[in-house]
């Protein structure tokens, strides 16, 4: 692919025309532009790494309405948010949640809304997000085989998932990402199989490390790839170009050579990204998390709640939290417990 690179002239006319500053800034000088926000802890898959196999999911009313998630958006964009990413759970299986999309797709300051699904739901609804401004979509697929698939996933359908891609590149997303987390003894073999295909179909793919989020059904010891050891398999495979993207997250990215293709190791294990950090997430009950791997947070329902036609409480106790944002994160596999007991369907991915 040919990396466009726009005028100069371009670059300041979108700048001046978008953005708008950053008022969310932390006691270690990192600005917070961009939020996750999961809409649902819901999900149709059960995957082995993210949930037990009888997750119990949250009552209704414990979860912020679309209405609130709207709302909340807002205000975190006229606080200098320019990047929003919906997530769950899986966000596309919540009812009318386009009608999120559609209302977040129309804010002026935003420039990047994106997506992280499981791919279940795109078949039917890929074209109707990138008409309400979903710019980006990363899909997770953990395997090519149909029966590991249903193994890991418990639930979900291989060709489904398949033919949801399919639908988004037709959609015509700036950008389709692969999110893969590999296990051992489960796929940890598929990382040639997958980013091949991700090469066939013009995709880029990212390859998480299992993280120790929630408890589940096995240990995390016993499952984990470290993602030196995927990188090293594939540079024995593919000429791989270091790239210097970087999104301010956990993320390295290479260039798989003469392709179109990206290769991303999110490493959450490694600690040398949080001094970048410029995130934070938002669990569909309405927590403000400001660190993935920390207890840290704020209750902003009862605030959404509480001052229906108010702002002003929301934005202070946003505000606020920027001073309680920790330097970094402590995820440790060999502890007895979850660093974190949250699921990442709560939390968002
Ligand atoms: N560790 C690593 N990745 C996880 N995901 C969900 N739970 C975990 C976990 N415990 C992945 C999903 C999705 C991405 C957002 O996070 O597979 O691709
Ligand atoms: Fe659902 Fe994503 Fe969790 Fe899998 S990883 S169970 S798709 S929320």
């Amino acid at each position: 692919m040919m990396l466009k690179v726009p005028e100069t002239s371009q670059i300041l006319a979108q700048d001046s025309a978008a953005k708008t500053p950053v008022s969310l800034i932390d006691q270690f000088g990192r600005e917070v532009d961009y939020i996750r926000l999961s809409i649902t802890d819901r999900c149709d898959f059960r995957c082995v790494y993210c949930m037990g196999e009888d997750m119990q999911f949250l009552p209704r009313d414990e979860v912020l309405s679309l209405e609130e998630c709207a709302r909340l958006v807002k205000v975190f964009v006229t606080l200098g948010v320019s990047k929003v990413r919906i997530t769950g759970g899986e966000p596309l299986v919540r009812k009318n949640a386009l009608w999120l999309f559609e209302e977040v797709g129309k804010l002026e300051g935003l420039n990047e809304l994106v997506l992280t699904t499981n791919g279940s739901q795109l078949e039917k609804q890929a074209q109707d997000l990138r008409n309400a401004g979903v710019k980006r979509i990363n899909i997770s697929v953990d395997s090519l085989n149909a029966d590991r698939f249903k193994k890991i996933t418990r639930t979900g359908e291989l060709d489904k998932v398949l033919r949801g891609i399919q639908a988004a590149k037709l959609a015509g997303f700036e950008n389709i990402k692969l999110n893969t987390v590999l296990m051992r003894g489960m796929n940890d073999d598929e990382a040639i199989p997958l980013v091949d295909f991700a090469i066939e179909q013009q995709l880029d793919i990212s390859f998480i490390e299992e993280m120790p989020l929630g408890e589940v059904d096995h240990t995390r010891e016993s499952t984990f790839v470290s993602n030196v050891d995927t990188l090293e398999i594939l540079q024995s495979r593919y000429p791989l170009v270091a790239s210097a993207e970087t999104t301010g997250g956990p993320a390295r990215y290479w260039q798989v050579a003469n392709t179109s293709t990206k290769i991303g190791f999110i490493s959450p294990h490694s600690h040398n990204f949080c001094e970048s950090c410029n995130r934070v997430r938002i669990t569909c009950k309405g927590e403000l998390f400001l660190c993935l791997g920390q207890e840290d947070k704020v209750d902003l329902m009862p605030l959404l709640r509480n001052y229906p036609d108010d702002d002003q409480p929301l934005i202070d106790a946003i505000v606020d939290s920027m001073a309680i944002k920790p330097k970094g994160h402590d995820f440790d596999l060999r502890r007895a417990e979850p660093a974190v007991i949250r699921f990442m369907s709560h939390t968002g991915g």
